[in-house]
């Protein structure tokens, strides 16, 4: 069986990076996502580009999407090197979403659809393990172990402010990506708010169906 070419898609803290966690070891695929590789270089240097800000952080910060042209060359290089994989966080408006099908096909678009008060109680009670990666939540899913709680960081751009910034630009550049992979018959959709146990069994159940 070849390898698993999947997108998942969904709003800010729609559980992306947890059910991409699952996906990733389940089916032996690479994780490529825009958020930790960006996160990675908040700090580059972007002045040649003469646009709104000289670095990617300052737009994550401000829940903007950082410009095309530096996300489009960190996908196409990751996709490069990868045979199957999970893209999470990419694309997030239509440009993005052309530009993708001149680098790859598709098995499957998955959505995780959840509701918007429960996104912004997720996103601003999520803990990430600066040391792991792994990713928590204060009241849904705490750390057993007390030395890993207390090393656990917010992420600058989980703040209320900032989240419904995130959840206005998702709506307005990213919605259209949902409906555009709905149209070409690759959208399947997942209740994403159920327990995230459950999510995984849904995503796992459907992506065994569509590949
Ligand atoms: P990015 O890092 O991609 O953030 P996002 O899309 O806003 O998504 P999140 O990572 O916030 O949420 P998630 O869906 O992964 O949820 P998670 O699993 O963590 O992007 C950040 C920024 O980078 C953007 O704003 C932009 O500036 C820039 N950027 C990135 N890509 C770009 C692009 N292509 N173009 C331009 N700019 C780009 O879960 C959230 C919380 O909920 C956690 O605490 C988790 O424990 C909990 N949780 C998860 N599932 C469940 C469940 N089923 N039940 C209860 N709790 C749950």
């Amino acid at each position: 069986m070849a390898s698993p070419r999947i997108l998942i898609l969904g709003a800010p803290g729609a559980g992306k990076g947890t059910q991409s966690a699952n996906i990733t070891d389940h089916f032996d695929i690479e994780h490529i996502t825009t958020g930790d590789a960006l996160r990675a270089n908040k700090e580059m240097d972007i002045s040649h580009l003469d646009l709104e800000y000289d670095t990617p952080g300052e737009y994550m910060d401000a829940g903007e999407l950082v410009p095309d042209e530096v996300v489009n060359e960190i996908v196409d290089e990751a996709l490069s090197q990868a045979d199957g994989f999970v893209l999470d966080g990419y694309p997030r408006n239509l440009e993005q979403a052309s530009e993708l099908e001149s680098m790859t096909e598709l098995d499957l678009a998955l959505m995780l659809d959840v509701s918007e008060d429960e996104l912004v109680h997720r996103l601003t009670g999520r803990r990430l393990d600066p040391e792991t990666g792994d990713i928590y939540h204060v009241e849904y899913n705490p750390p057993e172990d007390d030395d890993v709680e207390a090393r656990l960081v917010q992420r600058d751009d989980d703040t209320e402010e900032t989240v419904k910034e995130r959840l206005r630009v998702y709506r307005e550049n990213t919605e259209p990506v949902i409906e555009h992979y709905e149209e070409a018959g690759l959208l399947e959709r997942v209740d994403g708010e159920k327990a995230p146990d459950q999510v995984w069994d849904d995503v796992r159940e459907t992506i065994e169906s569509a590949i």
